[in-house]
């Protein structure tokens, strides 16, 4: 019995420490990462809320207007906020600008009026600058503000001012001087109210003064030594717990400056859905933050960092952050961008209006938000829409839209950690071929460098980059490789030599450089805040300087948060110092924008003479990223519930600014399954970035080891991606021209349409009509795809047309081999229908147009194409077709008014041979069953053209198909099919 027991409880003993080991593991990581209330700023502005809501009608916000001292002129409101500081009256000022824009936004931004003028000591001998930051627009805002000198007047009195401005002079701001409150309205109806509940809060300036020992220590204190010598002189009650040097994880952060943080709670009237405030792992319709059923506990937190195996349904901070919060209802669609780059906590709550008895309907609902930024200015912007497509626009105006992608870069990226040798990339892109399978990209992670030394190749195993580039370049493929701004401190190294030399690093609170340690061991860290640094960075990349890369090697930025091992929360200590001596708690959220953006310069000007669009991935991002490359959702796992949480992640990168997006198809941790990678495949397929990857330690999973029929399922997924690159292009463009989403979500699409605005699992691709609701669970082989309109819908593969559901479900087969994807009617979108094994070798081939035939008989769609390299597009250099079903005929037009004289260069010369190949109309009416010939005109030729009318039976839905049409893809044509 004795011996036979043993070894079961053995057994169990093991399993149970491993299981605690697990648990601890996930825990530890988490713990690595702080809560609000271990964050002093955030938790002393919940503290504050939390009193404010206590005392109820009886608080008394401490922030005034001085109605002399407001003036309005051209556009721009000044003024000063008084925030009264004790029961003695004293103030400090905080001066106030209010600029009304052409573009229909308004800008709040409020300073401190001693920190301006430098009035202030720092602690510990600090050199940090004394002003509030104040160059985040630098980086951020590109336009969209041009003061709007029409802005008028509508009244002004002791109370406050009212200014009307926008379109028509439809939006209006009504200033209140005391409280200080700002209340938006659109055509006469408040949409959203700033410092509307009293919360606002911009922690002044004060000195720290040494006290009595005996008096210091408050109760859940973690302070330093030289901290219990000391105390303040703010009134009593106030407890200062956290407001001089700050300790969290064995760090301490020695706060020159001290308290210091910003923050205001903004209300949006009768709306039930925001959305926004990326990169968090969560719904695409942001919970509630203050506990119960269903809510989180802890305020959304923006403070991007190298989270390793985050975890999902959360709203704890990831890689990167746009503080861009749009909130939805019937109707209409309003925004806020808070323009700030220090950790961010946002905390949002729902109220219900309570009903008027007489009132029928609805009780409205208003979503609460409130913000809180450790350090920087009060800066937000105002967006009032009334559409989300207005939002994307004058986002894109502000920040920048997304770059004209180069072309290769939204075909299929093949990845891992790592591709061992040149040998190794060669040989999978020789089975890769074998195959059949198409893909554009193959990736080399951090091992390929000597010693993780950026700019070096490891001898033995990439003994010849060159050949490894040729034999890419020969069927149009392309290299990346990764270069983190980590600069590893070693001798021999001419690259830390030439950082520390010319003074490039980022510098520790002691004004030397930092050093930390990351992938290479003791490092240093580029700083691109400073333009010098971008020029040296610049240096590296000419061809002649990184040896071994050439013009088809691109680059990929990791660990730009930054990530630093040993630092607080794996980033840099924040009183670290950058260019212009601002601290890094100023601009931590923007770090890894300054560096994508030094790559993507430097990709700019690796050869004189050559100017291209450069491509660079990026792991952590800002508002204004999506002007210099794409991004992805960094370390996922391979399980169904992050391929789950891959598309709300990324739908919310599309509404915030920043829609060229991927997530690691299979999951970066772990082996996935073949169902799961199918699955994985199937909705990478429609991911803006399609790109493959796994961690070092997960096995081989290139897509031809898969077994069959899996590997012929993922080979159809790429091929259909492959297919439709003219659309993804086109929608590309469109995000470039107006900011909007590359894949949308329903409340995007439809925002009249209620049952749309949770929706976060299915979407359209750009403006095709493609309604796509990938499989996202194990053993699944059905799927409900929500319809949100009376329009008729086909199956994207059958034809079939659905019955029609405006506001219900439709159940889709989903067996494994196949993709719920419908077809809106009222479409026509471009493909290119022959398979090969690169975006590049099909850039001359002729084109397919699926027109799916709209329930009035009409359907309209565009294409939009270029050489997918250079910038000659901005010189005239492309096509841009709108294609119509009207009536009896289908038309090509020129879509817009360029000039027709534009230089032609090889790439439009080449597009001259490109032709329409056949037309699929999807729902032909049966009248034309008996038609065999069309007329087309074009080019002043009148022809005759083949049609073929197909039936549509219990497995197909009707259609007809017109080929070989033979109309040059850039010219105008009409098809008459009377
Ligand atoms: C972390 C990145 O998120 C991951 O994609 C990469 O493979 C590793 N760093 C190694 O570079």
């Amino acid at each position: 019995m004795r011996t036979s027991t043993q070894p079961l409880s053995s057994w169990l003993a093991l399993l149970c420490a491993l299981f605690s080991l697990f648990s601890l593991g996930v825990a530890v990581k988490e713990n690595d990462f702080k809560k609000c209330h271990q964050s002093g700023f955030c938790k002393r502005n919940r503290d504050y809320a939390d009193k404010a809501v206590t005392q109820g009608s009886s608080w008394q916000a401490p922030y005034t207007i001085v109605p002399s001292d407001a003036s309005f002129n051209d556009g721009l409101f000044h003024a000063t906020i008084l925030k009264t500081i004790d029961d003695k009256g004293a103030t400090v000022e905080l001066p106030l600008t209010v600029s009304f824009h052409k573009s229909g936004t308004a800008r709040v931004t409020v300073d401190e009026k001693r920190r301006q003028e430098k009035d202030i000591e720092l602690r510990h001998g600090s050199q940090a600058r004394k002003e509030r930051y104040n160059e985040a627009e630098k980086w951020a805002i590109v336009g969209g503000t041009t003061v709007d000198v029409d802005a008028k007047v509508s009244h002004s009195g002791e109370a406050g001012i009212k200014i009307q401005y926008g379109p028509n002079s439809a939006f209006e701001a009504n200033i209140k001087y005391n409280p200080y409150s700002i209340e938006f309205k659109r055509d006469g109806s408040t949409q959203l109210k700033l410092n509307d509940r009293g919360l606002m809060n911009l922690e002044h300036w004060r000195p720290k003064v040494d006290k009595p020992a005996a008096e210091e220590k408050k109760e859940g204190e973690e302070n330093t030594e030289e901290n219990k010598e000391e105390s303040s002189v703010e009134p009593a009650g106030e407890d200062e717990s956290t407001w001089w040097d700050e300790s969290f994880g064995g760090n301490t952060d020695s706060k020159p400056r001290g308290p210091e943080s910003v923050a205001l709670d903004i209300t949006f009237f009768g709306y039930e859905h925001v959305y926004g405030i990326p990169e968090h792992a969560g719904p695409l319709s942001l919970k509630e933050t203050r506990g119960g059923e269903g809510a989180y506990s802890e305020p959304y937190r923006l403070y991007n960092s190298d989270v390793f195996e985050y975890i999902l349904d959360s709203p704890m901070t990831l890689y990167g952050a746009i503080p861009l919060m749009q909130a939805h209802k019937k109707d209409s669609t309003v925004a806020v961008f808070w323009l700030n780059a220090a950790e961010t906590w946002i905390d949002i709550t729902k109220s219900k209006e309570s009903l008027n008895p007489l009132h029928l309907g609805k009780a409205k609902t208003n979503t609460q938000t409130h913000w809180i930024s450790e350090s920087g200015l009060m800066d937000l912007f105002v967006f009032l829409g009334p559409t989300p497509g207005d939002i994307s626009k004058a986002f894109g105006e502000l920040t920048g839209t997304t770059a004209m992608p180069q072309e290769f870069s939204i075909g299929y990226h093949q990845c891992r950690w790592n591709y061992v040798s040149d040998d190794d990339v060669k040989e999978v892109d020789r089975k890769m071929d074998r195959h059949q399978i198409p893909y554009d990209v193959i990736w080399l992670d951090i091992e390929y460098t000597e010693e993780k030394k950026y700019f070096t190749w490891d001898k033995d195993m990439f003994r010849d980059p060159i050949s490894m580039g040729q034999q890419l370049d020969a069927h149009g493929r392309k290299l990346v490789v990764i270069v983190d701004p980590h600069i590893k401190n070693t001798g021999s190294y001419p690259v830390i030599d030439e950082l520390k030399a010319n003074g490039l690093a980022v510098k520790n609170k002691e004004g030397k450089d930092f050093e930390g340690w990351c992938w290479p061991g003791s490092s240093m860290w580029v700083d691109c805040f400073n333009p010098s640094a971008i020029k040296w960075w610049k240096s590296l990349f000419q061809y002649d300087r990184f040896k071994g890369t050439m013009e088809n090697t691109w680059l990929w930025n990791d660990m730009n948060e930054p990530s630093v091992f040993n630092g607080p929360e794996v980033t840099m200590p924040k009183d670290n110092l950058h260019y212009g001596s601002w601290e890094h708690r100023d601009v931590h959220n923007i770090n890894g924008l300054t560096f994508h953006n030094a790559t993507y310069e430097a990709l700019l000007s690796r050869k004189k003479g050559e100017l291209r669009r450069p491509f660079a991935l990026t792991r952590s991002f800002y508002a204004g990223s999506q002007r210099v490359g794409a991004m992805w959702t960094g370390d996922n796992q391979a399980n169904w519930e992050h391929l789950g949480a891959s598309i709300p992640m990324i739908l919310n990168q599309g509404v915030s600014g920043f829609p060229f997006a991927g997530a690691d198809v299979g999951g970066f941790f772990g082996n996935p399954e073949a169902e799961l990678q199918s699955r994985w495949y199937q909705a990478g397929a429609f991911y803006p970035f399609f790109r493959g990857h796994a961690h070092i330690d997960a096995r081989r999973r290139e897509p031809y080891l898969l077994p069959e029929p899996y590997r012929e399922i993922v080979t159809s997924a790429l091929r259909l991606r492959y297919s439709l690159i003219p659309s993804w292009y086109t929608a590309f463009h469109e995000a470039h021209q107006n900011g909007s989403p590359i894949i949308r979500p329903m409340y995007w699409t439809h925002p009249n349409n209620e049952g749309s605005f949770g929706i976060d699992n299915q979407f359209f691709v750009g403006s095709t009509g493609i309604l796509v609701k990938p499989v996202l669970e194990k053993g699944k082989t059905t799927e409900d795809v929500y319809i949100p309109d009376d329009e008729v819908y086909y199956n994207y593969f059958s034809y079939q047309k659905m019955p029609t559901a405006k506001g219900k479900t439709l159940t889709i087969e989903a067996p494994i081999e196949s993709i719920p994807v419908l077809m809106q009617g009222g479409h026509i979108f471009p493909r290119r229908d022959i398979p090969r094994r690169s975006v590049q070798l099909m850039r001359f081939d002729d084109y397919t147009l699926v027109v799916a035939v709209g329930k009035d008989g009409k359907a309209v769609g565009q294409l939009y194409a270029d050489d997918g390299d250079s910038f000659d597009y901005q010189n005239g250099e492309y096509i841009h077709r709108t294609f119509r079903l009207e009536g009896s005929k289908i038309i090509s037009t020129d879509d817009d008014g360029r000039e027709k004289s534009a230089k032609q260069g090889d790439w439009l010369k080449n597009m001259q041979e490109v032709a329409i190949d056949k037309i699929i109309i999807v729902g032909a009416p049966s009248s034309w069953a008996n038609k065999k010939e069309v007329q087309l005109e074009t080019e002043g030729t009148q022809s005759t053209v083949k049609l073929e009318y197909f039936e549509g039976d219990t497995n197909r839905g009707a259609f007809a198909v017109i080929g070989r049409v033979g109309a040059r893809i850039g010219a105008d044509w009409t098809i008459d099919l009377a």
